[in-house]
């Protein structure tokens, strides 16, 4: 039986990630109608990960024999300053996100709940790969500059496969 306390932190998690997957949704669509698709394309994918790791929590706290809550999310932003200040905000969501898994990390060591301490380490690596790509995305922008988002609208998605094939 899962740990209560555990339990507790793992459903704030499914908000979260829930969220996540809200967010990268709006950016998505905002980046779709600004005549931008490959960007578009690369928030669609991170936004069905983010539902992705929103489900394995759900199906972890379920088989643990806890009880997974399907939450409210809240209303993301619908309209964005720049491409560089969203995916300045993509990196300080993951840096956020990052900082929650760590604290449920913490959470399972107080508890001694080891298995599920061993069991977000896959969260924990994830979070690293999150916010590497999110960096070398922001990198990219900053060398390329606001007049060549042609370019980079054009090549981000090859940035996702490389970032994959580097597991
Ligand atoms: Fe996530
Ligand atoms: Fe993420």
């Amino acid at each position: 039986m899962i740990n209560s306390k555990v339990e507790k932190a793992l459903n704030e998690q499914v908000e979260k990630e829930g969220y996540s997957s809200s967010l990268y949704l709006a950016m998505a669509s905002w980046a779709e109608v600004k005549g931008m698709p490959g960007i578009a394309a690369w928030l669609y994918v991170q936004s069905d990960e983010e539902r992705m790791h929103m489900l394995k929590i759900i199906k972890f706290v379920n088989e643990r024999g806890g009880k997974a809550v399907v939450p409210a999310f809240k209303q993301p932003a619908a309209d964005f300053p720049s491409v560089k200040a969203m995916f300045e905000d993509v990196l300080k969501h993951e840096q956020f996100i990052s900082a929650s898994i760590n604290d449920i990390v913490a959470v399972c060591i107080a508890e001694k709940d080891y298995t599920t301490q061993q069991w977000l380490q896959w969260f924990v690596n994830e979070q690293i790969e999150e916010e590497t790509n999110a960096m070398q995305i922001l990198d990219k922008i900053k060398l390329l500059g606001d007049g060549s988002l042609y370019l980079f609208d054009r090549d981000i998605m090859t940035l996702r496969q490389e970032a994959g094939a580097a597991e």
